[in-house]
């Protein structure tokens, strides 16, 4: 079968992840979660405390990104690659509320994208490959084969990012989980550098009423459709 190359963007708690694996998983295609990647330099900006409630050494951070060494490896062959920031497993670390409220201004950093980019396109270079984020099919990988925009309202995104941050442990409330939603979504529209924007060839599709079912066969069938040249 001939293989195409997917790109799914869309705001922050579409499930795009989710249907990306999906995806990936029925097709045998390779998943690459490009916000992983944004959270993991996040991760190390943190740790090496270039940013915190109170400064944001943008200069640092950017000096050091050459100290920043990123990969996927899968743990066998039926499980979903983890990332490593340095050779360390950060795939939990980088889930938390607390990367997430300093992932967004991370992601504004031309240096930062330049670099991820570049690694992005190389992992996307060969077909059979479904990529999540962004700026995937504006930027990354602006010739894919079939763009998919996700969208939700904020409150359904935030209930189920809180019901997701809940069940794994973390102490936090629905009110946290709904600003942190609606300020990424502010950030990462109106940054200078490619800002989250449907790109004029993508297919929108709204899943505030959806369940996962239903999106996975109807974007399922649409990639179907672009392997067999229907459309
Ligand atoms: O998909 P996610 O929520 O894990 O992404 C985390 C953040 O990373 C998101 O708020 C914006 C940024 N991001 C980006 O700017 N470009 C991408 N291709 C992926 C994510």
């Amino acid at each position: 079968m001939r293989k195409i190359t997917i790109a799914i963007d869309g705001y922050s708690s579409t499930g795009k992840s989710t249907v990306a694996k999906q995806l990936a998983d029925w097709l045998e295609y390779v998943y690459i979660d490009t916000g992983a990647m944004y959270r993991a330099v996040t991760l190390y900006a943190l740790e090496h405390n270039f940013i915190s409630k109170e400064k944001f050494d943008k200069e640092g951070l950017i000096k050091s990104l050459s100290e920043i060494q990123l990969d996927f490896r899968k743990k066998s062959p039926t499980h979903k690659a983890e990332i490593f920031l340095n050779q360390q497993n950060v795939e939990d670390k980088i889930r938390t509320l607390h990367v997430s409220e300093f992932v967004s201004p991370v992601a504004t950093i031309s240096e930062v994208r330049k670099k991820l980019v570049e690694q992005q396109q190389k992992m996307g270079s060969e077909k059979g490959v479904v990529m999540d984020g962004r700026d995937i099919g504006t930027v990354v990988l602006p010739n894919a084969d079939l763009k998919i925009f996700m969208n939700a309202s904020a409150k359904e995104r935030a209930k189920r990012r809180y019901q997701e941050l809940v069940e794994r442990g973390e102490k936090v409330t629905y009110d946290d989980v709904l600003k942190n939603v609606e300020e990424r979504d502010r950030i990462d529209t109106t940054r200078k550098d490619s800002p989250l924007q449907k790109a004029t060839d993508a297919i929108e599709i709204d899943n505030s009423e959806m369940n996962l079912e239903d999106q996975f066969h109807i974007i399922l069938q649409l990639a179907k459709d672009r392997i067999a040249g229907r459309v």
